[in-house]
């Protein structure tokens, strides 16, 4: 009976959709925003999500050298852009550490006029600010969910060399977050 139904979900499981999904609830979907949060404000994605203006470094997310600021668009000064050092790929471990990474999406940070700060925010008040379209980038649940898989989250799983990627897995962060959102976005 058990292997009918395993065999039952796997066989529907190409058509489920969200409203089918299990509900979680409020308690383990702020479980699950403890996680997330965790993520957010891992070096590896807060070092691009700071509350000035210049990106920041390091495990200590100390300030960018080269006094690198975000400039109009999130992409740098002229003559000091992101992509004049940040290519489309990492570099080659051969060139050791200390090489900055790349990425296909074109190395950059949020716009000026939307900052989407994650360093030195509480539990609550990056929780809040994550769900609420005015200061997420004009995103609803099923947008934020989208830009999960895009390349410059994706990259802080495989962060180049010398750099310790995030600490919990991509998929156990995804999930969390799921069920974060399945529990109706609670925030601590
Ligand atoms: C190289 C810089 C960079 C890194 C590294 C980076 N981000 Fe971002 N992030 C951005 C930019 C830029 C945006 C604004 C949307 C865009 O232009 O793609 C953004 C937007 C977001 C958003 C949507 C807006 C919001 O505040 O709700 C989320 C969520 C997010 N990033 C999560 C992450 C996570 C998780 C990581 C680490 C695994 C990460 N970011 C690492 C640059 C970065
Ligand atoms: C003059 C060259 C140069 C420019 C311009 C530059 N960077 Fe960097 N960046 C580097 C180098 C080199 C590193 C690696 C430093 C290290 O690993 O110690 C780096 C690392 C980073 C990191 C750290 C990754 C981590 O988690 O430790 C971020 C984030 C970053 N840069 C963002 C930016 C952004 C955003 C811009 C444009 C606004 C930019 N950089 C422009 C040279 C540059």
């Amino acid at each position: 009976m058990r292997y009918f139904l395993f065999a039952l979900v796997v066989a529907c499981g190409g058509s489920k959709t969200a409203s089918e999904e299990p509900k979680a609830d409020h308690g383990q979907g702020l479980v699950a925003f403890e996680t997330v949060r965790s993520v957010l404000q891992h070096p590896r994605c807060q070092n691009c999500h700071p509350a000035g203006d210049a990106p920041l470094q390091g495990d200590d997310s100390h300030v960018h050298q080269q006094n690198v600021q975000r400039g109009p668009e999130g992409r740098g000064m002229v003559g000091m852009e992101c992509t004049t050092c940040h290519g489309a790929a990492n570099p080659s471990a051969k060139y050791g550490e200390h090489i900055p990474p790349g990425n296909a999406d074109g190395w950059h940070m949020p716009k000026p006029e939307e900052k989407l700060v994650f360093v030195g925010k509480s539990s609550t008040e990056l929780c809040e600010q994550m769900k609420d379209p005015k200061r997420n980038g004009g995103k609803d649940l099923a947008a934020l969910r989208t830009h999960l898989d895009s390349p410059l989250v994706v990259w802080g799983w495989n962060p180049g060399f010398g750099r310790a990627p995030v600490p919990v897995s991509r998929d156990v962060f995804v999930a969390e977050w799921e069920t974060w959102a399945r529990a109706g976005t609670p925030c601590p």
